[in-house]
């Protein structure tokens, strides 16, 4: 309840190994097949997800649908995620991060320290407003948090209180009465927000440039009627703005402040950057897919510093399983938690070392790092329940880092950002990341 629980996870697999009993119903895993087994094939069959919660009961959304409404629901939705989707809408991204630069522009050579954890957050929150709605939250503009924004980082909290209250059985009441169960009746404002969006965008009028995710959703509602219902575009829109959102603002804070503490990392990516773009208009999606240091920079912040930390539930069936060569009772709640796999000496040479350099295919991959398993570390999952929004993670994490380490000079002023004292109640309790700002001559 502390927050805390990826971090003590993660140590007790320092002290115990890859299998840990880390409550009396879960087993944590940690081994580099552990993935695969659990959430890829055939371990998707057998491990069914545990503890999910329907946003509105009796309208599965993606996050909570099973068998062929699952299937219907990412297959509708894998349009609106497609890459021809993504070339459409780098627009949108494009004009955000024009705003964010502009903003960021009128604090430099001010002397001031700069929150750039905040700002970076005003601008996740902006562009998935526009994908989700065709409606910014306008933090940007408004220079400040929405209140639906303010909202919704509440919401995480009383979501992870609920979630934890599910593992303590007779105990939950006691466990919900200590959390914050006000912020629980945020959750529902969240979704008449959600829906009433969803709800105003059906009856906009077309528009060539909007491309948002509906966009793709009723082209195909269209082709194949039915394919996905009003009360689930609004249940998924109520999702994909957390979802989208946060998991963003921490991987490219993460990343920045990896490599604001490791300048010659910095330097690198720098040099990487420069070689390729004279101006900020040159940095474009698609270059950057060609760009191997920016892709394994990310790689390793995912790994030290993944967005989604913590447990993701499967319940094994009651005939029991097998699972990493041990036997596990049948319903028994089975997980691997991203930052305990990641930050593991059994699958990374010294796992605290910010080294982008294990992820490179090329000579340049250092020796030491040789015996790493780099599929032990999965920030998106993996299976057909993995991350729909993977891709579009990437391309977003990269053009904003790009962007900014392109034009600015940063200097970290402290270190209150350290991720070895942050709390997660699902999502990270970002505190601020100090930075004085001055422009590069680019
Ligand atoms: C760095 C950023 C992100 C990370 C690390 C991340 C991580 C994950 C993980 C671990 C899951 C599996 C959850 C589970 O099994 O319970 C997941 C699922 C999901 N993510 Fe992401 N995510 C990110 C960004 C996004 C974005 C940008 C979107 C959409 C705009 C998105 C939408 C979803 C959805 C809808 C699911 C449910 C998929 C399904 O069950 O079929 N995510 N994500």
């Amino acid at each position: 309840m502390r927050g805390r629980e990826s971090h003590a996870v993660r140590d007790l697999h320092h002290k115990y190994g890859p299998v840990v009993r880390v409550n009396p119903e879960m087993v944590s895993f940690t081994g580099p097949t552990a993935w695969k087994e659990i959430y890829g094939y055939p371990g998707v069959k057998k491990f069914k997800k545990f503890g999910y919660r329907q946003l509105r009961p009796g309208v599965p959304d993606l996050l909570t649908a099973n068998g062929a409404d699952h299937a219907r629901q990412r297959a509708a939705l894998n349009r609106a995620f497609s890459d021809k989707a993504l070339r459409e809408q780098e627009h949108h991204f494009q004009e955000h991060i024009d705003l964010f630069l502009a903003r960021l522009d009128e604090k430099c050579g001010q002397g001031q320290p700069l929150n750039v954890a905040q700002w970076i957050e005003f601008l996740a929150f902006d562009i998935i407003g526009t994908l989700a709605f065709s409606s910014s939250f306008n933090c940007l503009e408004d220079r400040g948090y929405h209140p639906w924004v303010l909202l919704l980082l509440n919401f995480f909290k009383s979501t992870h209180y609920v979630l934890a209250a599910k593992m303590c059985g007779i105990f939950s009441p006691l466990v919900l009465a200590l959390g914050p169960i006000r912020d629980l009746r945020k959750g529902e404002e969240h979704l008449r927000r959600s829906y009433a969006k969803v709800q105003e965008r059906i009856k906009m009028a077309e528009d060539d440039r909007r491309n948002d995710f509906w966009t793709y959703i009723s082209r195909q509602n269209e082709q194949k009627e039915g394919s996905m219902s009003v009360e689930e575009m609004e249940v998924n829109a109520a999702l994909l703005i957390p979802a989208g959102s946060d998991t963003i603002a921490t991987a490219v804070t993460g990343c920045l402040y990896l490599l604001l503490k490791h300048p010659k990392t910095l330097e690198r990516l720098r040099k990487e950057l420069d070689a390729e773009f004279r101006s900020q208009t040159d940095i474009t999606m698609s270059r950057l897919a060609g760009l191997p240091y920016i892709r394994a920079v990310v790689d390793e912040a995912l790994r030290m510093y993944p967005p989604i930390s913590g447990e993701l539930r499967r319940a094994v069936p009651l005939e029991g399983a097998v699972v990493c060569g041990h036997f596990i009772p049948g319903n028994t709640i089975i997980s691997v938690y991203a930052l305990a796999a990641g930050d593991n000496a059994s699958n990374f040479a010294q796992p605290k070392r910010f080294t982008p350099e294990r992820w490179l295919t090329t000579d340049e991959r250092p020796d030491w790092t040789r015996n790493d398993h780099l599929e032990a570390s999965q920030p998106f999952s993996l299976g057909p329940r993995n991350c729909i929004g993977m891709g579009l993670a990437y391309a977003e994490t990269k053009l904003i880092l790009a962007r900014l380490v392109f034009r600015y000079h940063l200097e970290l002023l402290d270190d209150e950002f350290n991720i070895e004292n942050q709390k997660v109640y699902l999502m990270w309790q970002k505190p601020p990341l100090s930075v004085r700002l001055s422009r590069r001559e680019t």
